[in-house]
């Protein structure tokens, strides 16, 4: 756990996570910080105690005491949204010290109840509600329901300016001591921006409608920082991540940037050679390009690629009458996340018999995708010269398909 300060009388407490998968499900190559915040003002509150994911550690109690805190005077526990990773330690908090308040939406009580049997010394808030701490701390809450459960709300210091807003504008990627924008280079804050999208594409994509709502909602706040719930906190240039996370919600309409993800699966390497041969042109051409083998590849990484492409490439063969069947599973994922308007391709290969067509045809309009396919390239066996050659043509077709989506 580590401790910094974030603007004065207002300290981020985070852990770091690493070696799991997050949600029980996905990897987290680079990790994932958990932020609590204390707000000290006459009063003393807690944002989202997450800090010792495995329960209050011993180091909390030293980090208080460096902090001139002692336990008994953090009166408020505020939960912006209660998914354990911004709840998990409140009962073993409630052991040490019982006497405080949670503050959450009523969604969030609801949900405490059921998770953690917890009802006591509940202080709902509404929208727009406010919590004076003292020593001019007022926090203002305001709901920004699915972002990323309904219950959600984010805590706004009228004081500081600060917005501690959750699940919004959080990415993966573990922080140390120099997790504020201000403190790094601008390698580092271009990692943030791609765990970021890995972070919005895995966690947050299928809630495209309700972030631009609370990013609306947002715009109407005097905000100086973002402190969030995962990742690096922006204090230089809040709008940086703001503007990141308006560009990742409007990918979900289609356009994205000028760039193809490839995904792909192969049984024996006949559909892998055509892949081989599709790389080569997107290379020659310059088009920027991702590739992903199913079913080896991690699906958040797969899904942050798809989600910022204008074009997806799929190359499969068919297996008993359907799809290679990992390149299916990957496809429902893309779905759930609903990433549409994508400019599409398929090429793939069939021994005998056909069927993988038949099945994305049908996977597409159930999953109501709305992706855009020229038509496709089925190869028996291995690809022959003149195969090779309709592919060739076929995703020049489909570079120029997502140069003209992405100039429109
Ligand atoms: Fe970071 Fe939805 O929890």
């Amino acid at each position: 756990m580590n401790i910094t300060k974030v603007v004065d009388n207002t300290y981020k407490l985070s852990v770091n996570l690493e070696d799991m998968l997050f949600e029980g499900l996905w990897e987290i190559p680079n990790g994932v910080s958990l932020n609590s915040y204390i707000i000290k003002g006459e009063k003393t509150a807690i944002i989202d105690g997450v800090c010792g994911w495995d329960g209050v550690p011993e180091s909390l109690f030293k980090l208080l005491d460096e902090l001139d805190i002692e336990l008994k005077s953090i009166e408020y526990l505020i939960i912006n949204h209660m998914e354990p990773d911004h709840s998990g330690w409140i009962e073993d908090f409630r052991k040490i010290h019982p006497d405080f308040k949670v503050v959450c939406s009523q969604e969030s009580a609801d949900l405490l109840e059921a998770f953690y049997d917890h009802t006591d010394n509940i202080m709902v808030v509404k929208d727009n509600n406010t919590l004076d701490l003292g020593n001019g701390h007022v926090l203002e809450f305001v709901k920004i329901p699915n972002v990323h459960w309904p219950d959600t709300i984010a805590t706004f210091d009228r004081l500081t300016g600060t917005l501690f807003s959750c699940d919004a504008f959080g990415s993966f990627g573990k922080t140390g001591e120099n997790s504020f924008d201000d403190m790094l280079n601008q390698e580092e804050i271009d990692f943030f921006e791609k765990e970021a999208l890995r972070y919005y594409s895995n966690i947050v994509a299928s809630f495209s409608l309700p972030v631009k709502k609370a990013i609306e909602k947002a715009s109407t706040l005097p905000i100086k920082i973002i402190a969030p719930g995962h990742g690096i906190v922006w204090r230089k240039n809040p709008k940086k991540i703001i503007d990141d996370y308006i560009r990742y919600a409007n990918y979900q309409k289609g356009p994205a940037k000028e760039k193809i993800s490839i995904i792909w699966g192969s049984m024996y390497g006949m559909t892998e050679m055509a892949v081989k041969e599709v790389a080569k042109i997107l290379e020659n051409e310059g088009m920027e390009y991702d590739m992903y083998q199913v079913p080896e590849a991690s699906w958040g990484t797969l899904l942050a690629s798809v989600w910022e492409s204008t074009g997806v490439i799929l190359a499969m063969p068919t297996y008993e009458y359907k799809m290679f069947p990992p390149m299916a599973a990957a496809l429902e994922e893309i779905a759930k996340k609903k990433a549409f308007g994508k400019k599409a391709f398929r090429l793939g290969s069939y021994g005998w018999s056909g069927g993988a067509q038949r099945e994305l045809d049908d996977l597409v309009n159930r999953c109501k995708l709305n992706w855009d396919f020229i038509e496709p390239v089925e190869f028996k066996g291995s690809p022959k010269d003149e195969d090779l050659q309709r592919i060739e043509e076929q995703v020049l077709k489909l570079i120029e398909e997502v140069k003209k989506a992405v100039n429109a």
